[in-house]
């Protein structure tokens, strides 16, 4: 009530990125008020723990990438009550992103357009500051992912070693990696969910995440691939076969969409990617589709338009073992993981579920 009546009002007067950089900037100073949040705002309930491999999400709750670009406010999102947390988009080199205004709140429609076009600080910069983090054991709450991408000015055939770089570099510091072969505002990223290049580049990072945890005599991390809501499930199933080949740990679905548009009643018609309530629906559809198509076998991270219980319930019925959040966030405000915790627990209990996992795919 407090964020929705009087935060986000004043919040919206002011453009959505700066208001954006003005937060994370705040929360990056506010890294004391991690534990009082955590009071606040954890739900701690052992039936809302989820597995991804040799990794335990405290709640199937996670912060999308895309928020916290640069990790600038990791220490304090376990506070929020998230489960997992995922930094990035990070490319190898530094790059400001496309031209401002380049990010769009769409309020009649509960939807954000954005075309940042990967800014961050570059593969190096993160790497140093994720290790100060862990060196000052500030990275042990919640799992971290890290969200790779393609450097804007590396072309399709030089793609696999630009992400072996960041992954190289950030190895050390993710519990899971995703590749993001699917943002609509770096040209021709999307190239990469084609069977064949797809393949080239889970061949090279998965033998370097062999090698690098042999050497540490530990077992491989997680490797996931994120994709976009724009294809015919032709391809959805081209891309399951290669990850499946690859021994890939799951899919993220979905990526922001380049269309929908027609869903939408607002004015604000801007290129980039769609993200929020009207992206909902189509979202699921992928869930169900990739769930239904691997019989339940791949771990699926469901993403999009989720602001309410709900929604993500609906989403790990439809297959997903753990979702994410980011429109809904934003215009949800900090309550958003804890009510949507307390409400997956209502909804076990009213449909007689004993814990999430069980939930999983139980309407497909
Ligand atoms: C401002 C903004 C920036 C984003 N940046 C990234 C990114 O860097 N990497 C990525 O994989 N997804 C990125 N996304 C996509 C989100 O992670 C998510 O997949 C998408 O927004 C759908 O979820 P939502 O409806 O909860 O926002 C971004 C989305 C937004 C709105």
């Amino acid at each position: 009530m407090l964020y929705k009546c009087i935060l986000r009002p004043i919040l919206f007067l002011k453009d959505p990125e700066e208001t954006h950089e003005q937060i994370l900037t705040l929360l990056s100073k506010l890294s004391f008020l991690e534990v009082p949040l955590e009071r606040l705002f954890v739900v701690d309930d052992k039936r809302l723990q989820v597995r991804l491999g040799p990794l335990t999400f405290p709640n199937p709750v996670g912060l999308a990438a895309g928020f916290d670009k640069n990790g600038a406010a990791l220490e304090i999102w376990p506070g929020f009550g998230f489960g997992f947390m995922e930094v990035g988009a990070v490319t190898a080199l530094r790059q400001p992103g496309n031209p401002k205004p380049r990010l769009y709140r769409l309020p009649k429609d509960q939807a954000l357009i954005n075309r940042l076009g990967f800014n961050n600080d570059g593969a190096e910069a993160i790497a140093a500051r994720l290790d100060e983090l862990n060196q000052n054991g500030k990275l042990q709450k919640i799992p971290l992912g890290i969200n790779v991408g393609r450097s804007k000015i590396v072309e399709t055939k030089d793609a696999a070693k630009d992400f072996l770089f960041t992954f190289e570099k950030l190895y050390p510091y993710g519990d899971y990696f995703t590749l993001n072969v699917s943002s609509p505002n770096t040209p021709n990223l999307r190239d990469l969910q084609a069977k064949n290049l797809l393949k080239e580049l889970l061949e090279v990072i998965q033998t370097k995440n062999r090698e690098l945890a042999g050497r540490s005599s530990s077992k491989e991390k997680p490797v996931l691939v994120k994709i976009a809501p724009d294809m015919e499930f032709s391809q959805v199933d081209e891309i399951i076969e290669v990850v499946e080949s690859q021994k890939v740990a799951g899919i993220i679905a979905t990526n922001a969409t380049a269309f929908l548009r027609e869903k939408l009643t607002g004015r604000v018609d801007e290129p980039g990617g769609l993200s929020g309530k009207p992206l909902r629906e189509r979202a699921t559809s992928f869930i169900r589709h990739i769930y239904q198509t691997t019989r339940g076998r791949l771990p699926i991270i469901g993403v999009g338009g989720i602001f309410t219980a709900e929604d993500a319930y609906e989403k790990i019925k439809a297959g997903a073992m753990a979702v994410q959040i980011l429109t809904g966030f934003v215009y949800e405000g900090p309550g958003a993981v804890k009510r949507i915790n307390r409400g997956l627990l209502r909804l076990m209990e009213r449909d007689g579920f004993k814990n999430i996992s069980e939930v999983m795919g139980s309407g497909v």
